[in-house]
């Protein structure tokens, strides 16, 4: 049995600093700067920030009311404000961080070996054929497990003896890092290139349902909204703090890292005259492009290496224990398991159950398109509607802490009338690509 209190966040700065650390990982370093580059540039910028605006901050403040509000884990909070009819989306919310971790640890996991071979070896060879050999088989299978293991040490440790100190050591770390390396980045002799291969301004290319449905799903997945993580993370606060604000500052570093990620990544790359490996895949440019740049750039190359996948790996690993936190707290509270022997045995079950994405880079898609885009457009889309509608008084929640804050009633009012069609928008497309992805798959 399991009855000690419920844990708390020692300090305000540390849930801050915790929810930037699960918003902030590969979402922000690897996805964002692509689809920045191939849909537009600038102009995807301001329709990613306008996406932010209009429905990230919307719904990351909602799952704080959820989760503050009940501090209880998902299931129990959404039935504790919903009824039992609502239990069946706490249940999909673990669901949800269950797979998207299962295929997020494998690519963890590359950057995990990459993070060793930059210290140990530095870069060169045949980097494509590296990259084929650590992206599936058994050497994916194995930093996977590396990478599950670090995880379900710190989530083990708990709130605030786990998730808490790593993001606080963490964080600042990796806005260091990356600060440091976007300052490095425009002293090269690339730099003018890169930029403008990230940010030319094609305002033609966003006026296209698919880049507004991307441009939605990325702003979900990177600021970790749809399946509760913030929700959970918020049930831990024991004061009330001023949520609408630091909403706008964990959104906000969350765009500045992945805006900075673009101006790091991109430079490097153009440097050395890569960028034909740049337009050939997403996955490539990450780790193949990059890891050539650094062998190739001499001396210098191999701290940059070595920092640059340090970063990357720290994200994985703060926005990692975000997903697995789900998933333990919802069993510490529904089934009374210790923390310990909840962390062990989710982790091993989630650990098995993304042994198909580290052997098969096509089941990884499928898994992403289905947990990490589908999932999140229906658990989104629910928000919405659950405290627009049914929680019954949101505004009063989120007022203590904030009673300065004159727009709440604008914001639910968004959460009721503005959300839910946008989003239902976005769903039908979601679908839409989830079949066709499937479909490709079995090669119909
Ligand atoms: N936001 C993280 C990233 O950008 C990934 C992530 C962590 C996530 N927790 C989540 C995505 C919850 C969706 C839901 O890499």
């Amino acid at each position: 049995m399991n009855d000690a209190p419920r844990e708390q966040w020692a300090s305000r700065m540390g849930f801050v600093l915790a929810a930037v650390g699960s918003a902030v990982g590969l979402g922000n370093m690897w996805r964002f700067p692509y689809f920045a580059a191939e849909n537009g540039g600038a102009a995807f910028v301001f329709l990613y920030l306008l996406m932010v605006a209009l429905v990230g901050l919307p719904i990351m403040l909602a799952e704080f009311a959820i989760g503050r509000g009940s501090k209880k884990s998902p299931i129990q909070a959404l039935e504790y404000f919903g009824g039992p009819a609502w239990k069946p989306l706490g249940v999909l919310f673990v669901l949800g961080g269950f797979l998207i971790l299962s295929y997020y640890a494998v690519v963890a996991g590359w950057t995990l070996r990459y993070a060793w071979q930059a210290v140990v070896a530095g870069f060169g060879g045949d980097l494509g054929a590296f990259f084929g050999q650590a992206a599936s088989g058994p050497d994916a299978v194995g930093w996977h497990i590396a990478f599950m293991l670090v995880t379900v040490t710190i989530v083990a440790g708990g709130i605030r003896g786990g998730i808490e100190r790593s993001a606080v050591i963490l964080m600042p770390l990796l806005f260091f890092i990356v600060v440091g390396l976007a300052i490095f980045a425009a002293t090269l002799p690339g730099a003018g290139a890169g930029y403008a291969f990230y940010l030319k301004m094609d305002f033609s290319a966003i006026l296209s349902f698919r880049v507004l449905t991307e441009a939605t799903s990325q702003a979900f997945f990177s600021l970790s909204l749809g399946m509760g993580a913030m929700l959970t993370y918020s049930s831990y606060l024991s004061r009330d703090d001023n949520m609408p604000r630091e909403s706008v500052i964990i959104a906000g570093s969350d765009f500045l890292i992945a805006f900075l990620a673009g101006l790091m990544v991109f430079p490097l790359i153009f440097a050395l005259g890569l960028a034909g490996d740049v337009s050939e895949d997403q996955i490539g440019a990450l780790f193949i492009a990059l890891p050539g740049a650094f062998g190739e750039m001499g001396a210098v190359g191999r701290p940059v290496g070595i920092l640059f996948f340090f970063a990357l790996l720290v994200g994985a690993l703060t926005s990692a224990i975000s997903l697995l936190e789900v998933v333990v707290s919802a069993i510490i509270d529904n089934w009374s398991w210790p923390r310990r022997r909840a962390a062990l045995v989710m982790g091993v079950l989630i650990t098995l159950a993304g042994i198909p994405s580290a052997l098969n880079t096509n089941v990884l898609g499928v898994v992403d398109q289905i947990a990490g885009n589908l999932i999140l457009a229906v658990g989104a889309l629910s928000l919405a509607i659950f405290v627009g509608w049914v929680m019954p008084d949101p505004i009063g929640e989120v007022r203590k802490g904030a009673e300065g804050v004159r727009w709440l009633p604008v914001w639910r009012a968004f959460l009721r009338y503005a959300v839910p069609p946008l989003l239902t928008v976005i769903l039908y497309f979601s679908v839409r690509s989830t079949i066709g992805m499937i479909r490709g798959l079995f090669g119909g």
